[in-house]
Formats: structure tokens, sequence, C-alpha cells
């Protein structure tokens, strides 16, 4: 009798055969890709948000330009992951709804305020450190459209970060005042990165099921642990420290072990009650309405056209 079509479908996880659009797949597969692919498509578009607000207030044109670069970047990731997700059955309309009714989730991180310049340097270096250790693995998903979006958001990453890194080392070197301004933003930008990678596996109700469809390839934890050990090292280059005092070297893991996490706080913003929430889903909302003008023109456009195409 021919292997159910689970079975048949877990053989092909296990080969790592990619699964495309028109394959047969578990709707459950089918869901967990489409709120995890459109979540991280919301992620890159309101994560637009907090570093523009230091656009036009960079310090040099130098860093304005290489900040609306990486903006653009961003807008540009949400718009591979929309059309990735697009490819499951759901519809831009849809996924566009779900943010603005506060039904979908996008990454917490982007619901903290940014205070100063040198939050642009820890965004890129910590923010984007963790997305980058989040997406490499992502770019082995079993989801063919989702990891050839990956490929190429990765590509685009690693100026990310080293842009951000290289702001905060210039300011490790400069007068107490931008030394202080650096190690502030590196204190209010810390503990919420290590959120970004989600919660304790053992209170992750996805990890499970998307490690054996090989969706993820590392769990929360591991990830998390990886990101520790490699800041706990690149900190030393800029003489700042970590804001936990229970970070230290452990020989026999090889690995740092560092403090607990404020899951409480992770889980009120997540309920919306994060320091931004409100101000983020706005500012998404009125660029909707803003912007409405434009989708009716270019679909004027269209039906001009193929009015035309049919005289
Ligand atoms: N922020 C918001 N929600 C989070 C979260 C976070 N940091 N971490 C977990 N969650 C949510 C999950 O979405 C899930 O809720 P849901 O079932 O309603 O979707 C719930 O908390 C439980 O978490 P799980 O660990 O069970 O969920 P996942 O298995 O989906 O793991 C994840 C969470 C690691 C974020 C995973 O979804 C993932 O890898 N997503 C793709 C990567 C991503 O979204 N990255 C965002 C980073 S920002 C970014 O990329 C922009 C960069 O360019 C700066």
């Amino acid at each position: 009798a021919i292997a159910p079509l689970e079975a048949r479908f877990q053989e092909k996880i296990d080969r790592d055969i990619k699964i495309e659009p028109k394959d047969w797949m578990p709707p459950a597969y089918r869901q967990t890709l489409i709120r995890q692919i459109s979540q991280h498509a919301h992620s890159e578009i309101v994560g637009m948000l907090p570093e523009g607000n230091w656009i036009t207030r960079a310090p040099s044109l130098k860093r304005k330009a290489i900040l609306m670069a990486k903006v653009q970047d961003e807008a540009g990731h949400g718009l591979y992951l929309y059309s990735a997700a697009e490819t499951l059955g759901i519809s831009r309309d849809e996924m566009i709804t779900q943010l603005h009714t506060g039904k979908a989730k996008y990454s917490s991180i982007f619901n903290y305020p940014t205070l100063s310049w040198a939050d642009m340097g820890a965004i890129g270096w910590l923010v984007d450190g963790a997305a980058i250790m989040n997406q490499v693995p992502l770019c082995r998903t079993s989801y063919g459209p989702y990891s050839r979006a990956m490929i190429r958001v990765c590509k685009e990453e690693s100026f990310h970060q080293r842009q951000g890194f290289e702001i905060l080392l210039v300011l490790s070197k400069g007068t107490d005042a931008q030394k202080a301004m650096c190690q502030d933003a590196i204190n209010r930008w810390w503990w919420p990165s290590l959120m970004m990678f989600g919660p304790p596996d053992d209170e992750s109700p996805n990890t499970k099921q998307s490690m054996q469809w090989k969706i993820k390839r590392f769990t929360n934890d591991e990830l998390r642990q990886r990101f520790v050990d490699i800041i706990a090292e690149q900190i030393k280059l800029l003489g700042m420290t970590l804001p936990d005092p229970d970070l230290r070297w452990n020989e026999e893991r090889q690995h740092y072990d560092f403090g607990a996490i404020n899951w409480d706080e992770f889980w009120q913003v997540l309920k919306g009650n994060g320091p931004c929430n409100q101000q983020r889903l706005d500012a998404r909302r009125k660029t909707w309405d803003d912007g409405a003008w434009v989708r009716e023109a270019a679909k004027a456009y269209g039906e001009k056209k193929v009015a035309n195409m049919n005289v």
C-alpha cells in the first residue's frame, strides 16, 4: 500500500528534499510556515521604525546614507518574505490585516525605543547579530521559497551587523560622554536581544514540531547560547561590559554561563504591553492609510492599461 502521505512527506524532509509550493504538505506544516514567515515579514517591516527615527538625526552624511541603505534593505527583506508566505495560500491583504489588528506577532525587540545615536550601533551589532544567528540556519529550512528568501536576506545582513559594531567602536574610542552613551545603549539592548530567540525550549510550543519538519535546524536555546558566546568575546574589543553579573566562561561546558532572562517582560511585550507596541502599530496603520492613494492610482493605471489593450 502507498505509504500514507505524511510518511512520504516526512521521508522527503529526512532526506533534505526541499518542499515546494505545489507539493503535498500536511496542513499543519503549511499553517506553521504561514505563521512563522508572515511574522518574520512583519518583523522586517516594523523593524524599520526604530532605526527610521534616526535617519534625520544621523551625525554625518555618511552615517545617514548607511542607515538609509540598511532600512531600505529591511523593507526588501519584508517583501521577499511576504511573497514567500503568499506561495502557501495566504494573501498580502490578509497578512497586513493580521498585523494591523494586532492578531499577528512581530519580533518583540522592535517594541523598545531608540533613545540615542548609539542605539543604531547596538541594534546593528546585537539585533542584526541575533537575527543573523537565527537566519543563517533558516537558509537550510525545508520549505524552498523560505530557504531561498533567507539566502538572499543573509547576503545583506552581515553589512548591517558590521556597520553597527563600527558605530560602537568609534564611540568606545571617543569622549567620556560617547563612551557612556555606548555602554548605556548596550545595557538597554542586551536582554531584549536575547529574547529575540524565543522562549526557553521547554516553554516553546512550536520548537519540537519545527525541528522534526526541519523548519528550524536548531532550538531557541541553542541559538541563544551561540549568540552569547560570540558577543561575550566581541564586547572585549569595545572595552565595554554586558549588563549581566552572572556572565562567565564555563570551561567544562565550553560555553558562557549567563543570568536569568526576564520572561515576564517577554510575555508582557508579546501581549502588547511593551514600551512602544501601540506607537509601532499606530505608525504602520497610518502609513497604510497615507499610502492608499498610491495603491488606488496603481490599480487605476493597471485597469486603464488593460482597457486600452482590449480596444
Ligand atoms: N517576538 C515575538 N514573538 C515571539 C518571539 C519574539 N522574540 N519569540 C517567540 N515568539 C512567539 C512565537 O511566534 C510563538 O507565537 P505564535 O505561535 O503565536 O507565533 C510563541 O512566541 C512561542 O514561541 P516558539 O518558540 O514556540 O515559536 P517559534 O518556533 O516560531 O520560534 C522564532 C520563534 C525563533 C522567532 C521563530 O519564529 C523564527 O525563527 N522566526 C523567523 C525569524 C524571525 O522572525 N526573526 C525576527 C528577527 S527580526 C529580523 O529578522 C529583522 C532583522 O533584519 C533586524
